[in-house]
């Protein structure tokens, strides 16, 4: 009765800019090989539930905006663009970081468009350290600066921290003109390993029925094991959109039909009985599967390809409200876009 009332109304999400949802029905194929994932009981030693110990959020600056000017700096003979608000508001987001002095060039004195900028800007400098005096804040005068931070795009302002510290730093970025988004970190020792990009939530079973999360950890948890990159196959195990369905569904294939041929020792049980040794004399054979470092090659029976059509659905990289992946997470930062040049 209780999951039934914590799960029983939960609808599909729906994937933004799509017209899709998450998690979609499975094919006909992808759900027979369901079925053959639970009579082989693969379950007894997989599990498909990806832990998470903590969700943190960042801010990362990606565009410096167009409200500054662009000043040749002494001596280096380059061209800089100084966009002076975003220096202020580094500066308010990060108080353990210097603010190196910016110097008015005397050629440009008379200059009535790039003069009254560094007049504003000292105003608001003289504001910021009568603030920071009030709050006891110390700024080192040496060392990294807000200035280098602001040179580097995309740049890394703030890691780690909770989602009030991050939503003020992309706020008060975007009020100065420049382009922040929001980043979120999902941690754990699950997501370390590349199980996926985050975790599993009731959502990701609404298809399942019986839902085999697994409890027993031998092998590595298969939740989203349709997304991992081809090249990435070997552990550690990584997490990646990359990989393309062909590629890892042959590496699944050959992984069914003898894990020893792609990881030595593995203890994972060869499938070699959903293989034909010959090509069968039925109409739709289906493509033989080559083998590393065989010459003859063998022909999956239906229920391999079902098993592996129901593996490649096994993908916890779509963000959902109740467990955000860092790709959803960018379009949802209130970054003020092109705030209009202040005088
Ligand atoms: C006796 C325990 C056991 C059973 C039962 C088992 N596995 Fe495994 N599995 C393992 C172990 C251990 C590994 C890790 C070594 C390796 O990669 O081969 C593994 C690895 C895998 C991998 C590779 C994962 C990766 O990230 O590359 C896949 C896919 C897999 N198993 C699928 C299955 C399927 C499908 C079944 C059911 C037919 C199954 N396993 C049954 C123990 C098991």
């Amino acid at each position: 009765m209780a999951p039934q009332l914590q799960l029983g109304d939960l609808p599909p999400a729906a994937i933004p800019n799509s017209a899709e949802v998450y998690p979609a029905v499975r094919p006909g194929v992808a759900a027979q090989g369901a079925e053959v994932y639970r009579s082989l009981g693969c379950n007894q030693c997989h599990t498909r539930q990806v832990r998470q110990d903590a969700l943190l959020f960042g801010a990362r600056l990606t565009e410096t905006g167009t409200n500054g000017v662009n000043l040749e700096l002494p001596g280096s003979g380059k061209t800089n663009f100084v966009n002076f608000d975003l220096l202020i508001a580094l500066a308010k987001v990060r108080t353990d970081l210097a603010i190196a002095p910016i110097a008015l060039p005397s050629g440009l004195a008379g200059d009535t468009n790039v003069a009254p900028k560094f007049a504003q800007f000292g105003a608001n400098l003289a504001l910021l350290k009568r603030s920071d005096d009030k709050s006891g804040i110390a700024r080192p005068t040496t060392g990294p600066s807000v200035n280098e931070l602001a040179a580097r795009r995309p740049a890394e302002v703030l890691a780690q921290v909770g989602p009030d510290a991050a939503e003020r730093a992309v706020k008060l970025l975007g009020d100065a003109g420049a382009k922040a988004e929001l980043v979120i970190y999902n941690l754990g020792p699950d997501m370390d390993r590349g199980w996926g990009a985050r975790r599993s939530v009731a959502r990701d079973f609404l298809n399942d029925s019986p839902v085999l999360l697994g409890s027993v950890r031998v092998g590595p948890d298969l939740a989203s094991i349709g997304t991992r990159a081809p090249e990435k196959f070997a552990a550690p195990w990584k997490f990646a959109s990359t990989n393309t369905a062909t590629e890892l569904e042959q590496h699944l294939l050959v992984h069914l039909y003898d894990a020893r041929l792609l990881a030595k020792g593995s203890t994972c049980p060869s499938a070699k009985y959903l293989f034909d040794a010959q090509k069968p004399e039925v109409r739709y054979a289906g493509e033989p599967l080559t083998l590393p470092g065989k010459d003859a090659p063998v022909f999956p029976k239906h229920n391999a390809r079902a098993l592996v059509a129901f593996l490649l659905t096994q993908r916890t990289d779509v963000g959902l409200p109740e467990a955000p992946t860092p790709a959803v997470a960018a379009p949802a930062a209130p970054a003020a876009p092109t705030a209009p040049a202040k005088p």
